[in-house]
This record gives structure tokens, sequence and C-alpha cells, in this order.
């Protein structure tokens, strides 16, 4: 397939310099179904990126949009404020019985914004005010959000430049595999919090991802995870799991810390918990954690009721039985079997592959190969973006519903990609 770039558009015009995914992906989109999008002159792409995450459960899928076409037929509310509403009371009771009670988890519910650094912000908020301490713990290469708190625990040197004001209250540790394993996990991370000369203000909480997906799919092991929150437990410090890339199913359980056994203090989820793209998120604790005063936390846009309905559907449709996870890291081992044959056929080139579930990165010796293969990615049909601090990850985020064939689909175009640019 040969792509023409469009014609200057008024994207170049008139849209801000700031976009950014349209540059990788030069097509202007129309619709999609499932793992495809079509752009306006009829070319079929095959996503493997999911909406960074947020289209778990495909484009327009059907099971939902019946859903939602229903809710704005007969009028439901569509925004609601924090209103009490039969979306809101569905969505709430359908979290709690499909997904809290089964796995035994005790957390109440916020409503803190649309976007995912709305949840992050309520959960350092959250955290600070609990224990009286300004201090966050973050993690090397973890990403939490644009906002000034969620990028003030962010990584990304580039991003953190675009703050324009000094980003503070957050302290960096090293993540899983960061020192290559030659020293004991969390040696130097407990040392400073006992050592009273170390300089470490007493943290209130830590904020980690299970698996870093815009930090370059860094897996952390789950005796990692065990062990931090072991040692969050020992410090009295909150255990932050940033669930909102990993969560809804994306590593294989529900929550991506279910492998791992811990129960987190604080959880933020977003992305998929809406079904079908529409903007919600959540910021999951402890009852005993929940000290806000009534309208302490506030935002327009905390009730949006048409993803209250389709986050609902998702999860009676996807997650009232054990199907999703079992079909979810079946199709992971189809992905690793293809990136390990990847990686075998061009040993010249480097390449490592790690991942969970469904989401899997491919690493290159030259940091620049990575860009590459996306480019080329996309001129054969299929939809790819890179992660890590130098863009040197090729990250694969198929939607869970991608059929087999499909995957196979997209894995063969890209093992071309790789080879005609190795
Ligand atoms: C782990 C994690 N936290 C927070 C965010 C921020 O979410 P949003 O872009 O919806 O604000 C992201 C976005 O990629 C993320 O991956």
């Amino acid at each position: 397939m040969t792509i023409a770039p469009p014609a200057l558009s008024v994207f170049e015009t008139l849209e801000s310099e700031v976009r950014s995914y349209c540059r990788s992906w030069p097509a202007v989109f129309d619709r999609a179904q499932g793992s495809r999008l079509y752009d306006e002159d009829g070319h079929a792409y095959l996503d493997f990126f999911a909406g960074a995450g947020a289209l778990n459960y495909g484009h327009n899928n059907p099971v939902l949009k019946r859903a939602l076409i229903d809710y704005i037929e007969r009028d439901g509310i569509t925004h609601g404020l924090d209103m009490g509403t039969t979306a809101k009371r569905a969505f709430l009771e359908t979290f709690q019985n499909v997904v809290l009670r089964p796995r035994d988890l005790p957390y109440k519910v916020m409503f803190p914004g649309p976007t995912g650094t709305n949840a992050v912000e309520a959960a350092l908020k959250l955290a600070r005010k609990v224990k009286g301490r300004e201090s966050i713990v973050s993690f090397t290469n973890a990403f939490h959000g644009m906002s000034l708190g969620s990028l003030a625990v962010t990584g990304n040197a580039f991003k953190r430049a675009g703050a324009g004001v000094p980003l503070v209250h957050g302290t960096p540790m090293p993540f899983d595999n960061y020192l290559d394993g030659q020293t004991p996990d969390f040696i130097w991370f407990e040392r400073l919090l006992d050592d009273q000369g170390s300089g470490l203000n007493k943290p209130a909480a830590v904020i980690v991802e299970t698996v870093q997906g815009e930090g370059g799919i860094n897996v952390a092991r789950p005796e990692w995870l065990r062990a931090l929150a072991e040692l969050c437990k020992r410090q009295d410090m909150l255990l932050i799991v940033d669930d909102i890339q990993m969560g809804c199913g994306r590593t294989g359980a529900f929550f991506s810390f279910e492998e791992a056994g811990i129960t987190p203090d604080i959880v933020t989820l977003s992305k998929s918990i809406g079904g079908y793209g529409l903007p919600m998120s959540l910021c999951l604790f402890r009852p005993e954690l929940d000290v806000w005063e009534p309208g302490e936390h506030n935002g327009t846009f905390r009730g949006n009721n048409p993803a209250f309905v389709t986050a609902a559907a998702a999860l009676e449709a996807y997650w009232a039985d054990g199907q999703m996870e079992k079909q979810t890291l079946a199709r992971g081992e189809q992905v690793e079997a293809a990136l390990r044959a990847i990686c075998l056929e061009h040993d010249q080139l480097g390449a490592s592959y790690r991942g969970r579930g469904l989401v899997w990165g491919m690493e290159f010796e030259d940091p620049g190969q990575a860009t590459k293969v996306c480019r080329r990615a996309f001129e054969h049909g299929l939809l790819l973006e890179t992660s890590g601090p130098r863009s040197e990850v090729v990250k694969l985020l198929p939607a869970l519903t991608t059929t087999p064939e499909e995957l196979d689909e997209g894995l063969r175009i890209l093992a071309r990609s790789v080879r005609e640019t190795a």
C-alpha cells in the first residue's frame, strides 16, 4: 500500500505544533471498527496502538455501541457533574459486583475528572493529606501524566522541561532492573529512609507502574512489587499503583498488580475503563483513606454518563466470567513467539523483547531503528508507536479483542518492516 501524505491542511495551518500522533501516521482517519481504522481514501490500517490503551475492547465495539445508542436515544443524562444518576449507580454497582467484590478489594471509588492525569493528581493530593507529608517517591522512566503534580513524578526530561516551573516534592528511585541487578532491590531507597542524614524527606507515598508503558515497556517482577509493598508498609508510606495504562486487562488480570498478589492503598484507572474510548477515570482507595471533605476536590467533568454506560456494559460483557484474562494471556503467548522469531532472525540488530499479557516492546541496539520500523509498518498499513526515553522501543498494544488472525497479520507486517529496515 502506498499512501500519499495529505496536502497542506487545516491541521498544519491551524492546529498547534504540539500535535504528535498525526505526525507518525500522516493520514486523515474517518471510521473504525474493531482493530481496523479506515482513512478518508478508504485505506485500511490494523491498529496495534488501541488509542494508547484506551480501546482495549476495540473501536466502536458493537456491544458497547448498542448500550450507548440506546442510552442516548432515550435521552439519558449526558452531563451530570457529580450528581446521582441511574447510569452512575449502574456503573458503581457493576464495578463492585464484577471487579471489586470477586477480588476482595475494599476500595472506595472517586471520580476525579475525565483523564488519567486527573486521577493521578487526586491520588497524590489524597496521599499528602492523609500522611501530612509533601514528598512522593516515583521511579526512573515513570510516566504519570502532563499536569504539574503528575509531571513532578514523571521521568522524561523533555516532558518535564515543558513544565516551565520547578517540579517539586518528587524523588525518583531506580525501577526494577534499572541497575541491571547489580545491587539488591531497594537497598538505596531503604538506606535513605533509615538515615537521618540522607536528605530525603519522609515520603507520603510511592507511585509505581507495574509495567512502564511510556517509559519503554519495563516490566517489574512480581517479587520486586511485593518487596515494594512490604517496604511501604514497614516505612509507613502509602503505595499508589498507577494502573491507567496497564489496568482493565492489559496484562491479563483486570488489575495489573493482581499477579503479584499485592493490594495497593490507592489505585488510579483511566484509559479503557470507559470501554468505548470515552474519557473517564477513577481513583480507588482503602475506605480509611477517604478523608476528603465534600467538594474539596472538584471538577465539572466528573460525571461522563455515556462513559458510565459503556463502562458498565464492558464489565458485564468481558469481565463477568474469567475468559478475558485467559484469552489475553494466550494471545500474549502468540505475540511473544513472533517477537522471539524476529529477534532470532535479526541477531545482528541486537534486538530484544519484553512484555506481559498484550503489552510488548521490542528494543534494538540502534535506538533510531524503532522509529524506522514504525514508519515502515505504517506504510504497510499497521499502526505502531515507539516508547522509551529515546523512542528506542517498538511498542505493541493491540486491542484485547484483536483476533488471532489479526494478530498474526500485524506480526507479519512487523517482521517485514524489521527486515526491510535492517
Ligand atoms: C501510567 C499512566 N499514567 C497516567 C497517564 C496520563 O493519562 P492521560 O493522558 O489520560 O492524562 C498515562 C498516559 O499515557 C499513563 O500511561
